[in-house]
């Protein structure tokens, strides 16, 4: 049975003014799902990488034992620990999306999740929700809260040159049965005691963040467009004499929009890592990559840690003009503030 915890306080209306993030003594984001894994891959400040590898039984083998890694898998999901003075508190942002690879991960890095205290869910996608399934099959019914957007149960699909996929849909009933308080919020709201800020619904303002092209929602019966992803939602954090982590799962807003709405919303400036799925592995247009280049360089975060959806292209081009302030994310990576 997972641990019981606190609920979330919501923050009613768009921020006239800024919200009173409680600043925390040191943050610990741990990357537990991702697109990316490498065993051999260095520690980076302020970053550190692991390189375990358990035994597991294999008939191949001399012995009939080999050795297996974290799993990579298309999705993400990242352990945020929070401490203030002698208290620290967890949650578990995104779940990754095959039933197996959160848990897998989660027991190599000896992570135990009965003592995580709530879940937020960066939005509907099923790479961000399918390794709840994991969770509750490994370790029972979770009296846990778990944040979300509404809109992240809507039933949706893609539309592609190659014809329409349907989107798995995460199931409300589910995670209820399951025994999760389940919180929809579309507002900014906090969560662990202010020391985390959920954004809730991101406002759009760049004019070179588009959105999902292609997704449809079912809407009142009728199938239309829904590229704008309004679930999306990032996690803030503000560290204490080094600045706002911003967190994204998927960053379908914008990560440029996403970082700017932090700011709005905390009226604190400095940016000291934007971190998650920055949503740019399909954007081919080198424009429009230059333009969240430039971007990022008028916001000055002091490190960027690209994963899941940023993909290849992108990760160079934020190499190649930030140097060794970026952080690639990969599975397993534990990158430490304050
Ligand atoms: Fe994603």
């Amino acid at each position: 049975m997972c641990t019981a915890s606190n609920g979330s306080e919501r923050v009613s209306g768009t921020a006239l003014k800024p919200l009173k993030l409680e600043p925390v003594d040191r943050l610990r984001l741990t990357v537990l799902v991702d697109n990316y894994g490498d065993v051999f891959m260095p520690s980076q400040k302020p970053a550190v990488r692991s390189h375990l590898l358990s035994p597991a039984p294999d008939p191949v083998m001399v012995g009939g034992t080999t050795l297996v890694p974290l799993v990579a898998e298309h999705g993400f999901s990242a352990l945020i620990e929070v401490e203030s003075g002698k208290k620290r508190r967890r949650l578990l942002f995104d779940t990754g999306v095959s039933p197996r690879g959160l848990v897998h991960n989660l027991n190599l890095l000896d992570i135990d999740p009965r003592e995580i205290d709530a879940i937020v869910l960066s939005h509907g996608h099923f790479d961000h929700t399918g390794g709840i399934v994991g969770l509750v099959e490994r370790y029972g019914s979770c009296n846990l809260p778990l944040l979300v957007h509404p809109h992240a149960f809507r039933n949706r699909r893609l539309q592609t040159g190659h014809g329409v996929i349907d989107l798995p849909t995460p199931s409300r009933r589910y995670f209820e049965q399951s025994g999760f308080e389940v919180s929809e919020n579309s507002s900014p709201s906090f969560i662990l005691d202010s020391s985390v800020l959920v954004t809730g619904e991101i406002e759009r303002t760049t004019n070179f963040e588009t959105g999902f092209a292609g997704q449809e929602a079912e809407i009142g019966g009728s199938w239309l467009p829904d590229p704008l992803v309004l679930d999306d939602q990032a996690l803030v954090i503000a560290v204490k004499n080094v600045g706002l982590a911003v967190v994204t799962g998927c960053g379908h807003a914008g990560i440029i929009n996403t970082c700017q709405y932090a700011r709005y919303l905390t009226g604190e400036r400095e940016i000291a890592v934007a971190a998650g799925g920055f949503h740019l592995s399909s954007v081919k247009d080198p424009v429009a990559l230059t333009e969240v280049m430039d971007a990022f360089e008028d916001l000055d975060p002091k490190y960027l840690m690209p994963g899941h959806c940023t993909g290849l292209n992108a990760t160079f081009a934020m190499m190649k003009r930030f140097g060794n302030r970026v952080v690639p994310s990969a599975v397993g990576t534990t990158l430490s503030l304050g």
